[in-house]
């Protein structure tokens, strides 16, 4: 995926925050730590650095939503990284529902606040959730079970 579709794919998916350049995307690409997790209508970006991995961004084209697709890619994204981290964390704004719903299916514990860390449009900010979720090395915990939706 080039830096311009991520930041097409991204601009479609995030409507509340702001859209990430294809430059902001181009940058995070060339550094070493950060691993690109693509499908055709979404992906994943992560930064592993000293036993910890981070899920930078995640997003999945509104028209394909409620198919899975976001559960693959962060069970890519651990996996991945299943001998390589000792935990998986991530931010997440609290009202978003559906990252919320997905993380929390996924092991994910709240483990921090960040209070009005997100802006909005029009509206008041949003906090900012930290979740954690601890993983094992050399054995992969996490199962696909949307195979058909491989990319
Ligand atoms: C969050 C997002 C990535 C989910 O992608 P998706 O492909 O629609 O999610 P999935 O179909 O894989 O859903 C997996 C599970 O997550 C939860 N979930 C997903 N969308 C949900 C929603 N709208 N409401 C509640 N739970 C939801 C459910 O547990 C779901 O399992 P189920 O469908 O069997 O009930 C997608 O909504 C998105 O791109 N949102 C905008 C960007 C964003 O918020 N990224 C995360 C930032 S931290």
């Amino acid at each position: 995926m080039t830096p311009q579709q991520l930041a097409a794919l991204h601009e479609a998916a995030f409507r509340t925050e702001r859209p990430w350049s294809a430059s902001e995307f181009q940058d995070l690409l060339q550094n070493p730590f950060v691993a690109l997790f693509p499908h055709p209508s979404g992906f994943a970006l992560s930064r592993t650095v000293a036993g910890e991995t981070e899920l930078l961004t995640l997003a999945v084209d509104p028209a394909q939503h409620r198919k899975g697709i976001g559960l693959l890619l962060t069970q890519n994204w651990l996996n991945a990284n299943a001998d390589r981290a000792e935990t998986a964390f991530l931010e997440v704004a609290s009202d978003n529902l559906a990252a919320r719903g997905l993380y929390e299916r996924l092991g994910f514990g709240i483990v921090a606040t960040r209070a009005g860390y997100y802006a909005r449009k029009n509206a008041a900010s949003a906090d900012a959730l930290v979740m954690r979720c601890p993983l094992t090395f050399g054995q992969p915990p996490f199962s696909t079970p949307h195979p058909q939706q491989s990319g």
